[in-house]
């Protein structure tokens, strides 16, 4: 049984077309970038397989189960968690409050998350291991409004990552850092997918050296249609992707 599988997709804002007719299946172990053109149909894509929007027509399995409409509460408990852009949202909370919101909730105590931070040795242990995992060990008690571009973004995605999920989405986990630190935040993000024994991580990303240097597995959105599905060096040998998506980047 597949990880995700997802058929025939349609999804329309009004009379636009924004999905239509995306199917794809996520196997474990592997490491997938969607990429395309701005107005592809991406994040739409991303809402619709992390069962926040439900589309016009079409089936999300997670693990054989329809998770179509489920929310990102129930979806996380049955294993599946994305960047939610935390830090954007709660600037004031500190970094282990962060990280402690996505426990909380994984282990079911929500409504007591200040008590538990200090009185609680699970949550306090597990808070911090996961902000050791990603760099932040020592800085735990910072604002995370008040973190670097770079650390914020290690942030917003240990705090998925601390949902113990099998499959992870990111959205644009590199977005608006420099070029070296890109890098730096990538190899942080798999080793501790390995870590933690991540199945699949799925992710939205237009930096073409980040999606050729780390992908398994391709996936070209068009037009609310997938380009092509397929290896790095597949992608690459793809016309039609080449002519739509990478332009003349890559040649
Ligand atoms: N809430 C919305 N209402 C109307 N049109 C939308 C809405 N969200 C997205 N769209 C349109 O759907 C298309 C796909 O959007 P999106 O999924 O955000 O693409 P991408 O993430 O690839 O840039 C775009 O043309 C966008 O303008
Ligand atoms: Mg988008």
């Amino acid at each position: 049984m597949p990880l995700l599988e997802a058929t025939g997709l349609f999804h329309y804002y009004g009379a636009f077309r924004a999905l239509n007719g995306v199917s794809l299946t996520i196997e474990e172990h592997q490491f997938v970038s969607i990429i395309g053109p701005n107005g592809a149909g991406k994040t739409t894509l991303v809402n619709v397989l992390t069962g926040l929007l439900r589309p016009s027509r079409g089936a999300v399995r997670f693990k054989g189960r329809d998770i179509v409409g489920l929310g990102p509460v129930r979806l996380a408990r049955l294993g599946m968690a994305r960047s939610f852009q935390l830090v954007n949202i709660f600037p004031r909370l500190t970094v282990a409050e962060t990280i402690a919101v996505a426990v909380v909730s994984r282990l079911g105590r929500g409504g007591r998350l200040w008590s538990s931070l200090t009185d609680d040795a699970e949550i306090r242990d597990r808070v911090l291991e996961v902000a050791s995992l990603f760099g932040l060990g020592d800085k735990t008690s910072h604002p995370a409004g008040a973190l670097p571009q770079g650390d914020k973004k290690l942030l917003d995605v240990a705090s998925a990552f601390a949902l113990r999920p099998e499959v992870i989405l990111l959205d644009e986990p590199t977005s608006g850092v420099s070029t070296g630190d890109k890098h730096a935040i990538m190899e942080v993000l798999v080793q501790a997918a390995k870590r933690i024994g991540i199945k699949a991580i799925i992710q939205v990303e237009h930096d073409m050296d980040i999606v050729f240097g780390y992908s398994d597995r391709i996936i070209a959105l068009h037009e609310g249609q997938v380009l092509a599905d397929t290896t790095p060096d597949g992608i690459r040998d793809d016309e039609r992707v080449v002519a739509t998506v990478l332009g003349k980047r890559t040649r």
